[in-house]
Formats: C-alpha cells, sequence, structure tokens
C-alpha cells in the first residue's frame, strides 16, 4: 500500500499566508491519516520559482531572481518546519533535478509531434501566470481569475497540441466520474473541455527567468509546464540512474494532487494532456478546496487581505492552530477566517469540551484510583448507548479523513466527546466515589471515559499529533492506528 500526495507548489513572490499554510497543513494531516493506516506515503511540497511574477518581484525588491528565490523558499521551508509539516520532500523549481525532468518531458512531447512554433498575440494574466482569451476578459481588461489588469502580448512561442487531446479527456473523464473532487469542479472541468480547447502557447521569450527550452536559445519554458513537471520530478523522471527509474515506478502515478479551486483547470486538464502526449499514467485524483476569504475577498498577497499563521500559533499553540483551519473549512467551500470564529472554536470544542473530558477523567483517574485506568466489570444500558455512539463515529471519521473532509471528522469526533461528557454528568462519578457500594460502578465510568478518550485520540492525531501524544502520556496508553473501534 504506497499513498503519493502532492500539494500545489508554491509561487515565491512573496512570503506565505494561511491560503499556503491551509493546503500544506490539509495535506499533512491526510498523510498522517494514510501513515497511521501502516501505508507508506510520499507526501511532497515545494516551491514554484521561475516565470515573469518572480522575475519582476525580484526586480523590483532589486535583488537577483536567484537569491530572491533562496530567501522566499527558505521562509517557506522554515513556516512548515514550524507547522511541523511531515513532508517527505520539498522541491524547488529551481534545482537541477527538475531542469532535467523538464527538458526529458519537454524533448518527449516534442518528438510526439505535440510542439510547434506559432506566434502568441494576445492577453495575459502575470499574476496568474495564464493566457486570457478576449471573451473571458471581465471589463474589457480584467483577469477572469484574480481580477487583476491582463498585459497584452506579442512573442514568439511554442504551442502545445491542447486541441488533439479534447476527446481523450472527454473519454477520461467520462470512464473516472470521481476524478475531480467536489462535484461541482468536476462539472465545470467537462464543460469548459466540451466548449473546445485551443492549442496552449508552452514556452516565453520575452524574458530569461525560466527552464531554457532544450535547443531553443531564447525560449524559456512556460511557468506551468516547469511548474506541474515537478509531480514527476520528485518521484525519480528525468533521472537516468536506475535507483531513480524504479522509484518513479513505484511512486508514479499521484494518488491525490491537493490544490485551491482556482487552479482547477491547469491540474485537470493542461496536465492530464501533457501526460498523456509524454505518454505517462494519469494521476488517480484532483481534491480542490475553497479559499480562505477576510472582509468577503480571497485571501491574497495582492489585496493584503491575509493572516499570518504565526500569530496564531503564537498566541493559541500550533494544535489549535491546525484545529481551527481544519474544522473550519468544509472540503470544497470558501470559509472566513476571523479572530471571533477562531476564539469561539477555541474556548467552545477545545478547551471546553475535550479539555474538560480530559481533565476531570484523568483527576478523578489520579484522585479515586491512583492514576491506573481501572477495568470495566460492570455496564448499563448508558455504557452500550456510548459504545454505539463510539463506532459511529470512528467509522464516519475515517471516511471522511479518507476523503479530505477533515472538518466532517472532527465534527463526528467531538460528537463523541460531548456524549461522553454527558455520560460522565450522568453517572456522577464524583458521588459514586462517596459510596464504597458504588465501587464497581465507578470504575466501569472512569475505565469507559478513559477509553472514549484513548479512541477519539486516534482521529485527533493526524490533526494535533502534540495533543494526540499527551491525550496517550495521560492515559498511559500507547500509539495506536487510526481504525481502533
Ligand atoms: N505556483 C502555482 C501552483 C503550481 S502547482 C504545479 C500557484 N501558486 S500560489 O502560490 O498562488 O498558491 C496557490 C495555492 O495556495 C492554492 O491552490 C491554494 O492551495 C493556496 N491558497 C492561496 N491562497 C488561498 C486562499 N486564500 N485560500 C485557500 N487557499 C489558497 O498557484
Amino acid at each position: 500500500m504506497r499513498f503519493y500526495l502532492t500539494t500545489p507548489i508554491y509561487y515565491v513572490n512573496a512570503e506565505p499566508h494561511l491560503g499556503h499554510a491551509y493546503t500544506t497543513i490539509l495535506a499533512d494531516a491526510a498523510a498522517r491519516a494514510h501513515r497511521l493506516r501502516g501505508e507508506s506515503v510520499v507526501f511532497l511540497t515545494g516551491t514554484d520559482e521561475h516565470g515573469q511574477k518572480i522575475e519582476r518581484s525580484a526586480r523590483k525588491a532589486g535583488v537577483d531572481p536567484r537569491a530572491f528565490v533562496d530567501g522566499v523558499a527558505a521562509t517557506f521551508k522554515a513556516l512548515f518546519a514550524e507547522l511541523q509539516i511531515s513532508n517527505d520532500d520539498f522541491i524547488r523549481t529551481t534545482e537541477a533535478r527538475h531542469r532535467a525532468a523538464v527538458e526529458t518531458i519537454w524533448r518527449t512531447v516534442l518528438a510526439k509531434g505535440d510542439l510547434y512554433k506559432a506566434k502568441y498575440e494576445g492577453w495575459y494574466c502575470t499574476t496568474d501566470e495564464l493566457y486570457v482569451p478576449e471573451t473571458q476578459l471581465v471589463d474589457g481588461a480584467r483577469c477572469p481569475t484574480c481580477g487583476g489588469k491582463v498585459e497584452w502580448l506579442e512573442e514568439e512561442n511554442y504551442k502545445f497540441r491542447l486541441s488533439k487531446y479534447q476527446q481523450p479527456l472527454l473519454d477520461w473523464y467520462r470512464t473516472h466520474p470521481d476524478y475531480v473532487v467536489p462535484q461541482a469542479r468536476y462539472n465545470e472541468v467537462v464543460a469548459f473541455i466540451e466548449r473546445g480547447l485551443d492549442d496552449l502557447s508552452v514556452s516565453r521569450t520575452s524574458f530569461t527567468w525560466g527552464i531554457p527550452v532544450p535547443d531553443e536559445p531564447g525560449h524559456v519554458v512556460y511557468v506551468w509546464f516547469d511548474a506541474l513537471t515537478n509531480y514527476l520530478t520528485a518521484v525519480g523522471y528525468g533521472d537516468p540512474s536506475a535507483e531513480a527509474q524504479a522509484r518513479f515506478a513505484t511512486w508514479w502515478p499521484a494518488d491525490v494532487h491537493l490544490i485551491g479551486k482556482e487552479i482547477v483547470r491547469q491540474h485537470a486538464i493542461y496536465w492530464p494532456a501533457f501526460l498523456m502526449s509524454a505518454g505517462l499514467p494519469l494521476p488517480r485524483r484532483i481534491v480542490s478546496h475553497g479559499w480562505w476569504t477576510m472582509d468577503g475577498a480571497k485571501m491574497s498577497k495582492s489585496l493584503g487581505n491575509v493572516v499570518r499563521p504565526r500569530v496564531y500559533v503564537d498566541a493559541y499553540g500550533l494544535d489549535a492552530f491546525r484545529y481551527y483551519v481544519l474544522r473550519e473549512m468544509v472540503l470544497g467551500a470558501d470559509a472566513a477566517f476571523t479572530d471571533e470564529g477562531f476564539h469561539a472554536r477555541y474556548t467552545a470544542d477545545l478547551a471546553n469540551d475535550l479539555g474538560n473530558l480530559l481533565s476531570r477523567t484523568t483527576t478523578m483517574i489520579a484522585r479515586y484510583c491512583d492514576g491506573v485506568v481501572p477495568a470495566a466489570a460492570w455496564r448499563d444500558d448508558l455504557d452500550g448507548q456510548l459504545d454505539d455512539v463510539a463506532r459511529g463515529v470512528i467509522a464516519e471519521a475515517t471516511d471522511a479523513a479518507a476523503n479530505f473532509e477533515f472538518s466532517r471528522a472532527l465534527a463526528a469526533t467531538w460528537r463523541l466527546v460531548s456524549e461522553c461528557n454527558r455520560y460522565l454528568v450522568s453517572r456522577e462519578p464524583w458521588s459514586l466515589a462517596k459510596d464504597p457500594a458504588a465501587r464497581p460502578r465507578l470504575e466501569a465510568t472512569l475505565h469507559r471515559a478513559a477509553d472514549v478518550l484513548r479512541v477519539v485520540a486516534a482521529p485527533v492525531e493526524p490533526v494535533m499529533p502534540a495533543s494526540a501524544a499527551s491525550m496517550r502520556a495521560s492515559l498511559r496508553v500507547a500509539p495506536e492506528p487510526w481504525t481502533t473501534p
């Protein structure tokens, strides 16, 4: 069992914000959940460092592009370390291994007859690094994706025969109805292909910060063609050594590309077409999530409405931050980040519900049972109900997490936490402790509460690894896999 999971590689035009942190935390939780199920995992993230946008940002900062990307890439790595991201690799598109992979796929697609020289005359959005057809412009001059101003471009470049892959893509989508998640994004992709695909420019000639097109001075590879290839590079593509070839055979295709909803088209249309042309298998699934918004708009560097994760990690702790973002955003939908929302979840879910259950349970076990979880030799209907809730919750949390729906997984888990708090209130172990004849009931009650916490620690672990560890430590139970009923 192997699982290869990727995040988008992030542009290094500016330092990371919550949007970048979120995708990476979501991927991290999924990677951890898969590892807990005993699978071997490659979890890849990294940075997208070429193209006109980056070149301009470097120039604006008055720094050489190479030094500029080194500096910003380091801030991504540092943030991901602080967020305890368990990535197995961090790819930078300026690395030699990546240049080799891009040259290899370029040569393969060229040999297939899918590249030809042409002149591009049209609009371009440098923020998104996208060619924008005149018909899609908003207000005659704005990019339909980011709302920024587009620029007129006239340059020679290579075009990729995307039109040739229209029917193969439609056939693929017809036979893979779950290929893009959620369904609404799948439908958009299919509708887009059905409207007809034009050939796509895949090299640029009006600037130099990119991977040179093999044997074609003056051309650099279009940044999306370059960037998407990172998913191949990381598992050995383009490296002729026997070790790398074996690694590639083991790990490609990727199981999931996790992305934000604004880059579905590049991943669900361009990328599969490039892969078909190169004769490579397609990734198994594309999972897209919505946007964090602030003051009603997508959080983005250009609008300046960004949350810096560090501020919340410093104030509330890392686990609370990871919990909030994974609990608050429903997969596929947008979510508003607010201080009030953060504080409310922190207080209600973490301090009151889980915090109270853990502290009252461990305190009573310490006080009444010398700190050792007692056996349960007694039960009644209330225990049976609690067990039923636990079974249902674990089944739902497992299914939800497998589909990247951590909000649903956590909501289910917290139903069990609340049920157990209610159970303690009905049983009143603090009263039972006063009556020696009620000892079997007291022990059974504390046993069940401790066991619920043990069960809860499993779905908590991928989201809040440190909290799961401390829950287990205070109950003196060993780490265990996700699926324990
Ligand atoms: N470099 C390209 C991706 C190339 S992948 C081969 C890119 N980079 S980016 O820096 O703009 O990052 C985009 C990703 O960051 C989104 O797909 C999403 O995962 C995340 N987010 C950036 N802003 C976001 C929000 N406001 N909300 C949620 N996630 C967002 O596109």
